[in-house]
């Protein structure tokens, strides 16, 4: 199965993929988490991409599109993946489309997690993240739960950038809802509800 996960920012991409991967093994592909690696590590494409990822902005398609290209051919996304964080635009997604077709694969259609704006922003203004193992959480976690490892608040996580986020999102992701929809391929879940709550919908959507 070769999902996308669709959502704006802080909607619970992350919290429901990881629970997919923890339940049923898919090769979770986050951007959003590579980008933050590329960063860590300081690498040219790290360079590149912090001052973006720091304004809130997208950063260039050339530096993204061929990064996912290589990890969905990857052995462990070869019986199917779950892209978080990508595609965020029309372009992306059709560079998405092309690529799996040259596979022989097809994207089997994209969930939209749908969370209002008033609820991202606080959401992401208490988000903290591990430093160690990447769990998502929130400012009650003192320490990671998964692995005991500090936790700390993302870059983009502060007001102004939550802002520029959601504009976004708002601009150049949020047409991909019916890019999907005209090829009968979105599902939607109602993302303001409790974790399990949303995931059990998760599952029934993607009939797991
Ligand atoms: P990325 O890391 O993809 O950020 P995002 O899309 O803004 O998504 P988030 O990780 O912020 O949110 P999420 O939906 O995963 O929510 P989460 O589960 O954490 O991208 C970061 C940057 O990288 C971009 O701004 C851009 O610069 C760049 N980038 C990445 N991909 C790119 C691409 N394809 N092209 C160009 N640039 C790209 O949850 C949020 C919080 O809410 C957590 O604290 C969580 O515990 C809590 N929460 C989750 N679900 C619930 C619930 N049901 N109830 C209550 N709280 C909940």
């Amino acid at each position: 199965m070769n999902i996308v996960l669709l959502g704006a920012p802080g909607a619970g991409k992350g919290t429901q993929g990881q629970r997919l991967v923890e339940e049923f093994g898919f090769a979770h592909i986050s951007t959003g988490d590579m980008l933050r690696a590329a960063v860590k590590a300081n690498s040219e494409l790290g360079q590149k991409a912090k001052s973006y990822m720091d304004a809130g902005q997208l950063v260039p398609d050339e530096l993204i599109i061929d990064l996912v290209k290589e990890r969905i051919s990857q052995p462990d996304a070869a019986e199917g993946s779950m892209l978080d964080g990508f595609p965020r635009n029309i372009a992306q997604a059709e560079a998405l489309d092309a690529a799996l077709a040259e596979m022989g694969r097809e994207l089997d259609g994209a969930l939209l997690v749908d969370v209002a704006a008033d609820v991202i922003v606080s959401r992401l203004s208490s988000r903290r993240t591990c430093r160690a193992c990447g769990f998502t959480g929130s400012d009650k976690h003192e320490v990671c739960p998964r692995c005991g490892g500090e936790m700390y608040q993302r870059d983009d996580d502060k007001p102004e950038t939550i802002k520029n986020r959601l504009d976004v999102y708002e601009s150049q992701t949020a047409p991909l809802v019916s890019y999907y929809k005209e090829q009968g391929k979105l599902w939607a879940v109602d993302g303001d509800r409790p974790v399990d709550e949303v995931y059990a919908d998760v599952k029934k959507a993607l009939s797991l």
